[in-house]
C-alpha cells in the first residue's frame, strides 16, 4: 500500500539529494523564514503543514498555532531551545533532533576556542595579516599555557564528555564538571570529577559551557558566577548565548579579573553590529560554527531527514526529543 503524501515545509536549505528523498514521498514547500522575501511563503504553507524540517529559527507558540495539522518537527540540531516545548507536548507533536552525530565536531570547536582564548591565536594572526608583525613577539603578546591547566565544564553530556577526553587525555588537564548527574566514563576515571557549581568556578583556570539552554539554565552565568571565577581565568561558550548574562560577562572582562573569553554563541544571532562583544580586545567571537563542518552538517541533515520520514510514515523516529504519538507506555 503506498504511503499517504503529506505536506512538508523545509525551512532551512537541504542538500539536493536529501530534499529529493522527501519530495519522492511528500509534497514539499521550501521556504526559509529568515529571508524576508521567503517569509510570506513559509507562513502561507503553515496551515496545511504536517511536517517541518529545518533549524536556527524560533518556532514559538504563535507560529505553531498557525499549523493545526502539524504532526512532526524535525530539527537539524541537537539543541531544541528554538521550539515552544510545552505547546508541542500539549498537542502531542513529535519533536526530533540530531544528537550524537555532532558530538566530536562540537568538542573540537570547544577545544579550538580554549586554544584561541589562551594563546591569543586570532588576535596574533591578525597582527601578521595586517602587516603589524614588525618585531619579535614580546611579553605583552604572550599567551598562557593550556596543557596542565584545570578545566571546568558546566554540563557533562555527550559534548562535555568529549571535551573532557580531549583535555584530560590529550593535554593532561584535570577536569572538574558540574552536572546534576554523576557520569561514569571509564577512560576518565579519576581524571574528571563532579563538583558543585561554585567549586568548579572557583577552582578552574578555564570554564567551558556545554549545557543545554532551558528555563532552568537561562542566564546561569551572571555577576555572581563570574566573580567566583579564579583571577585570570578564561571563559568559553560553545553551547548557547542565552546561558550567559552578557552584561555581566563584559563587566567581568572590564572591571573584574576575567582574562579573556572565546564565544561561538550569543544571546542574539547573528551578533548585532553594535554589540561590544564583537570588537572587545579580549573576546574571540565566532559565528556559531560548533557543528559546521562538511561531514557533520551532512550527517545532521541525513539524520533529520530520516527522523522526519520515519515519523511521517508512522514509525518511531531514531531520535525524538518529544515522542508525541510515539510515546511508549
Ligand atoms: C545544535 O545542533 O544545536 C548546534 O548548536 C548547531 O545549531
Amino acid at each position: 500500500m503506498s504511503q499517504e503524501r503529506k505536506q512538508v515545509v523545509v525551512f532551512r536549505a537541504l542538500p539536493p539529494d536529501l530534499l529529493a528523498r522527501i519530495e519522492a514521498r511528500h509534497d514539499v514547500t521550501v521556504a526559509d523564514p529568515r529571508r524576508a522575501e521567503e517569509l510570506p511563503r513559509f507562513l502561507a504553507a503553515l496551515p496545511a503543514a504536517q511536517g517541518l524540517i529545518g533549524s536556527s529559527f524560533r518556532l514559538d507558540a504563535d507560529l505553531l498555532d498557525r499549523a493545526p495539522a502539524l504532526e512532526v518537527i524535525s530539527s537539524i540540531s541537537v539543541g531544541v531551545d528554538n521550539y515552544a516545548l510545552p505547546d508541542l507536548e500539549r498537542r502531542g507533536i513529535t519533536l526530533c533532533h540530531t544528537p550524537g552525530v555532532l558530538t566530536e565536531t562540537t568538542a573540537d570547536t570547544l577545544f579550538a576556542l580554549i586554544l584561541c582564548a589562551s594563546r591569543r591565536l586570532v588576535e596574533l594572526s591578525s597582527l601578521v595579516r595586517e602587516g603589524r608583525w614588525t618585531r619579535n613577539v614580546g611579553e605583552d603578546l604572550f599567551g598562557w599555557d593550556v596543557h596542565g591547566k584545570t578545566l571546568g565544564i558546566l554540563g557533562f553530556g555527550r559534548i562535555g564528555q568529549a571535551l573532557a577526553r580531549r583535555a584530560a587525555l590529550g593535554f593532561g588537564m584535570p577536569v572538574l564538571y558540574h552536572d546534576p548527574f554523576e557520569v561514569q566514563v571509564p577512560a576518565l576515571a579519576g581524571l574528571a570529577v563532579q563538583r558543585p557549581l561554585d567549586e568548579v568556578l572557583q577552582r578552574s583556570d578555564i570554564v567551558a559551557l556545554t549545557l543545554p539552554l532551558t528555563d532552568a539554565t537561562r542566564g546561569l552565568m551572571g555577576a555572581r558566577e563570574f566573580a567566583l571565577m579564579k583571577p585570570g581565568a578564561f571563559f568559553v561558550n560553545g553551547a548557547r548565548g542565552g546561558l550567559v548574562q552578557e552584561d555581566a560577562l563584559l563587566h567581568a572582562l572590564d572591571h573584574g579579573s576575567l582574562r579573556a573569553a572565546a564565544l561561538d554563541v550569543f544571546a542574539t544571532e547573528p551578533l548585532p553590529l553594535d554589540s561590544p562583544l564583537r570588537t572587545h580586545p579580549r573576546v574571540t567571537p565566532l559565528p556559531h560554527i560548533g557543528s559546521a563542518t562538511h561531514e557533520t552538517r551532512r550527517a545532521m541533515a541525513e539524520l533529520a531527514v530520516d527522523n522526519l520520514l520515519q515519523a511521517l510514515a508512522g514509525q518511531a523516529p531514531r531520535h525524538a526529543f518529544l515522542p508525541g504519538r510515539f510515546r511508549t507506555a
